[in-house]
C-alpha cells in the first residue's frame, strides 16, 4: 500500500518538468520550488482550491461544525488539503490512503492543537512561561511533537503567541503572558522545539504562530471580541513575538477571529500581505481560524461566504478552516476574474512547499508507523522531563514564618511531619491537573500524579495523612466544612489545593469575576481560623483573584495546571526537594477592576509614585496602584543579594555597546536558581515610553553563599522604538538601567546615549 502513489507522481514529474530524465534523480536535484511548481502546473483550478481546503475530521470538534458534503468523496476527488483533529497512526493512514486514490495523489496535512503535551501532558504554556527556561520550555515542545508526530499529526496549532494584559481573558493559559521580550524568546523556543532538527525528519512538526494578530487585546477579555489599538502598540508589543516565530523558522500561522481596528485579522491585508509575506518575508503559509472566513458574514463585513472568500484570500489566507467558503466560492470568483490566478497560484505554493519539505511526496505515510506510535505512548523519560519542567513552572508567592520555624518560612515542610491534612477539591482531582487543551490525552486516570498520591508518597509512613474534600470547586454547600475542620484539628500542617477547575480557562472561558469559585475561600479562611500553619497551592488557568488568602495564609504556592507528574512536582517542592524559582510572566490584579494592569505601562502627566501618593494622581480613590503580585516576582527558599550595578561606561554611542554587571549573591540557606531581569527605561522620548521594559534575563544558580556576577550587553537595538512616524529608532538621551529580582524589585543607574 505505502508506495501506491508512487508510479502516478513518477509520470507527473517525468511528463511535465523531466522527460528524459529519470524522476529519482529529478527529486534529488529539483529544489523544492521547481518540485512545487512542476506540481501546480498540472493541477485544475479545482484541484488548487481544494489544497486551500481545510475539513475537521469529526472526531472531536474545537469549533462549530458545518456538515455539508462527504468528505471522504471530496479526498478522494483532490478537494481537500488538510484535516484537523485525526490523529492516530490508523485514522491518518485510512484518510492518506483516499487522498491517495486522488488524480494528482496530492497527499493530505494532518493538524491539531498540541498546545501542551500530546499523551505526555505538560504544564499550560502560561505556567511553563514562569520558568522563563528556555531549554524546558523547547523541550517541552520537543517531546510533544516526537509523541504527536509518532501519532500521524503533523502540524500542531501552536505555538499561541498572543501577549495578554487581561486575566479574564481565558486564552491567558495558553501563551507566555503579557510581555514582548519574554514572549518573543520563548515563542522562538516552542517553534524550535516543535520543528526540532527540521522538516524532513519524522520527529518534526510544523509549528502554527497564532492568532495572528492582536486576539489577546480582546476588548473587555470577552474571547472573539474587538482589539482597537494603537499601531505602535501593535508593532511593539503584539507582533514581536510572532516575529520571532517566524524567524524561527515557523511553518504556518493562524489569524484570528477578532477585528483589528474594524478590519477583521482574517481579511486583513496590512497585517498578511504587507507585514507577513511583505516586509517579514514569510514562505509559510497562513491557516484561517475555525470559520473565521465565514464569521465576517456575522461581523457585518462580508455579505455571504462568496464576499468572505473575495476578502479572505486577497488579504492573505491561504487555507480555510472549516468555513467552506473557498470550496465553495473561489472558482467562481476566479472565474469571474475577480480574484486573480496568481493568487491562488501563491497560495497553493504555499501549502506545497510544506508538503515537500515534510517529506509528505515522499511518502505520504512516512508519519504513520504503528510501532513508532507504540513506543511513543508511555515514555517514562518524557514523564520524567515533564516533572521537571512542572517542578520549574511552579511559583512560590509567598512564604513567611509561622510559630516554631525560628524565622524561617514555613516551607518547605519537614518529611517527618506527624500529621498533615490535605484538604480542598484540587487535592485528590485527576482531570484538573491537565488543564484546557489537552483534547489527545487519554481519558485514562493512571496517567495522572494527583497531589495526594504525590505527597504520599513523598513522606514517610510514619507520617499521617488526613484527607477532606471540603467543598467542591463551584459549591455554594458548606456541608463539607465540618470534615475538613476535623481533619485540620488533627493535623501539624494543613495543606489545601483551591482554584477554578480545568475548563474555566481556554477558548471561551472568559471569566468577569476572578475570585475562587464557591466556597473555596470561605474554607480557607476557616480552617485558618484553627491556628494551624496552612500552605494553600492554588491550580488556575489564569492569575486569580484571592486577596484573603494572599494578607493571611503563611505559605501560598500557584501551581497552575502542572500536567502528567502535577502531584510529584509539587510534592517535591512542598518538601524541599526542588527549590521554586519561578517567576510570573503576567501581573496578578487585586482585583477585576484593575484589570488591564501590566509593569509596562506609559507614565502620565499626574503618575501616582506610591499608595500615599493620590492627590489628583492618575490613581483609583479606593486601590493600591500595585498589582498583588507584579511581573517577574516568584521567591524561593534562598535568598538573593543584589549588589550595585557597574556600566562598562556612562555613555554610549549607537554604533557602541556597554555592559552592565551586577553581583547575586545567595545569602540564604538552601542552593537556588535566580532569573536577574534587565530592564531599560528611556527617560525623554518624542513619543511617550514605558516606564521599563524587559530587555533581557539571565537563570543562575548559586549554592548556599556562592556568588556570581551577570552581565548583560546594551547595545543600540535594546534602546529601539517606534517613533511618531512609526520609524523604528534609538534617540539620544538619558537612560535608566534596572537588574533585579522582579519587575518591582531592581537596583537601577542611569547612562546616555549620545549621538
Ligand atoms: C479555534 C481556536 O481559536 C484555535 O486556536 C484552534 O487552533 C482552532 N480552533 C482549531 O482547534
Amino acid at each position: 500500500m505505502k508506495k501506491t502513489f508512487f508510479p502516478c507522481l513518477v509520470a507527473i514529474f517525468h511528463f511535465v518538468v523531466c522527460a528524459g530524465q529519470k524522476l529519482s534523480t529529478v527529486r534529488q536535484t529539483k529544489s523544492i520550488d521547481q518540485k512545487v511548481d512542476s506540481v501546480l502546473r498540472l493541477m485544475t483550478l479545482d484541484e488548487k482550491i481544494g489544497q486551500m481546503n481545510q475539513y475537521n475530521g469529526d472526531w472531536d470538534a474545537t469549533g462549530p461544525i458545518t456538515k455539508d458534503g462527504d468528505k471522504q468523496n471530496q479526498i478522494r476527488k483532490g478537494m481537500l488539503g488538510s484535516m484537523l483533529n485525526v490523529t492516530g497512526v490508523e485514522h491518518t493512514r485510512t484518510l492518506q490512503e483516499l487522498a491517495m486514490q486522488a488524480r494528482l495523489k496530492i497527499p493530505l496535512l494532518f493538524g491539531q492543537d498540541i498546545i501542551h503535551g500530546y499523551r505526555t501532558i505538560f504544564p499550560i504554556p502560561l505556567a511553563e512561561a514562569c520558568s522563563w527556561d528556555t531549554a524546558a520550555i523547547r523541550l517541552s515542545a520537543r517531546i510533544a511533537a516526537t509523541e504527536a508526530a509518532a501519532a500521524g499529526v503533523h502540524w500542531t496549532f501552536a505555538p499561541m503567541v498572543d501577549i495578554a494584559r487581561d486575566p479574564r481573558w481565558g486564552r491567558v493559559m495558553e501563551g507566555a503572558g503579557e510581555d514582548a521580550f519574554l514572549g518573543s524568546v520563548i515563542a522562538a523556543a516552542r517553534v524550535k522545539g516543535f520543528q526540532g532538527a527540521g522538516f524532513g525528519n519524522v520527529d518534526a512538526l510544523m509549528a502554527c504562530a497564532k492568532h495572528f494578530a492582536g486576539y489577546g487585546a480582546a476588548i473587555g477579555g470577552r474571547d472573539y471580541n474587538s482589539v482597537d489599538m494603537s499601531e505602535r502598540t501593535l508593532l511593539e508589543i503584539y507582533l514581536p513575538p510572532f516575529r520571532a516565530a517566524v524567524d524561527a523558522g515557523a511553518a504556518t500561522l493562524m489569524n484570528s477571529f477578532n477585528d483589528l481596528n474594524g478590519i477583521p485579522a482574517t481579511a486583513n491585508k496590512h497585517l498578511q500581505r504587507d507585514i507577513l509575506k511583505g516586509q517579514w518575508k514569510f514562505n509559510g503559509f497562513v491557516v484561517s481560524d475555525w470559520g473565521s472566513i465565514g464569521e465576517m458574514i456575522n461581523h457585518g463585513f462580508a455579505k455571504n461566504n462568496y464576499e468572505a472568500a473575495l476578502e479572505a484570500v486577497t488579504a492573505g489566507s491561504d487555507m480555510d478552516m472549516e468555513s467552506r467558503s473557498y470550496i465553495s466560492n473561489l472558482s467562481k470568483l476566479v472565474k469571474e476574474g475577480k480574484v486573480k490566478m496568481q493568487l491562488i497560484d501563491d497560495a497553493v505554493r504555499r501549502i506545497l512547499r510544506k508538503k515537500f519539505e515534510m517529506g509528505l511526496f515522499d511518502d505520504p505515510f512516512r508519519f504513520c508507523n504503528k510501532e513508532r506510535e507504540q513506543q511513543q505512548w508511555n515514555k517514562s523519560d518524557n514523564l520524567k522531563a515533564e516533572k521537571v519542567v512542572a517542578e520549574k513552572s511552579i511559583v512560590l508567592l509567598k512564604n513567611d514564618p509561622v510559630a516554631g520555624t525560628n524565622g524561617m518560612g514555613l516551607l518547605p515542610l519537614s518529611k517527618q511531619t506527624k500529621a498533615i491534612a490535605l484538604i480542598g477539591p484540587f487535592m485528590k482531582a485527576v482531570r484538573d491537573n491537565i488543564g484546557f487543551w489537552s483534547y489527545s490525552w487519554p481519558d485514562d486516570s493512571s496517567r495522572i500524579v494527583t497531589q495526594f498520591q504525590g505527597i504520599q508518597s513523598k513522606v514517610g509512613s510514619n507520617t499521617k495523612l488526613l484527607y477532606a474534600k471540603g467543598c467542591d470547586v463551584n459549591d455554594s454547600s458548606t456541608i463539607g466544612f465540618a470534615e475538613a475542620i476535623d481533619a485540620a484539628r488533627q493535623a501539624d500542617v494543613v495543606i489545601m489545593s483551591v482554584g477554578e477547575a480545568s475548563d474555566w480557562s481556554g477558548e471561551a472561558k472568559s471569566r468577569s469575576n476572578l475570585h475562587l469559585p464557591g466556597m473555596q475561600e470561605e474554607l480557607v479562611k476557616l480552617i485558618h481560623a484553627l491556628g494551624k500553619p496552612v500552605v494553600v497551592l492554588i491550580n488556575s488557568g489564569r492569575p486569580l483573584v484571592f486577596n484573603w488568602t494572599a494578607d493571611h495564609v503563611p505559605a501560598i504556592l500557584y501551581t497552575w495546571w502542572l500536567g502528567t507528574e502535577a502531584g510529584d512536582a509539587i510534592a517535591d517542592v512542598l518538601f524541599g526537594d526542588y527549590n521554586p524559582s519561578g517567576k510570573l510572566p503576567i501581573s496578578f490584579p487585586r482585583t477585576e477592576g484593575q484589570i488591564p494592569i501590566y509593569y509596562n505601562y506609559f507614565h502620565t502627566g499626574r503618575p501616582a509614585t506610591s499608595d500615599s501618593d493620590r492627590f489628583y494622581r492618575s490613581a483609583y480613590i479606593d486601590l493600591s496602584i500595585y498589582p498583588k503580585f507584579p511581573f517577574g516576582f516568584g521567591l524561593s527558599y534562598t535568598t538573593f543579594a543584589y549588589g550595585d550595578i557597574q556600566l562598562s561606561n556612562n555613555t554610549m554611542r549607537a554604533n557602541q555597546s556597554i555592559k552592565a554587571t551586577i553581583t547575586v549573591t545567595n545569602t540564604g540557606n538552601y542552593e537556588g536558581e535566580e532569573t536577574v531581569q534587565l530592564y531599560i527605561q528611556d527617560l525623554v522620548g518624542s513619543v511617550v515610553r514605558p516606564v521599563k521594559e524587559l530587555k533581557g534575563f539571565e537563570k543562575i544558580f548559586l549554592t548556599k553563599g556562592q556568588s556570581k556576577q551577570v552581565t548583560f550587553t546594551i547595545d543600540v537595538g535594546k534602546l529601539k522604538f517606534y517613533n511618531a512616524e512609526l520609524k523604528y529608532v534609538a534617540e539620544p538621551g538619558e537612560f535608566k538601567i534596572y537588574i533585579g529580582t522582579s519587575s518591582q524589585n531592581v537596583k537601577e543607574v542611569a547612562f546616555t546615549l549620545t549621538q
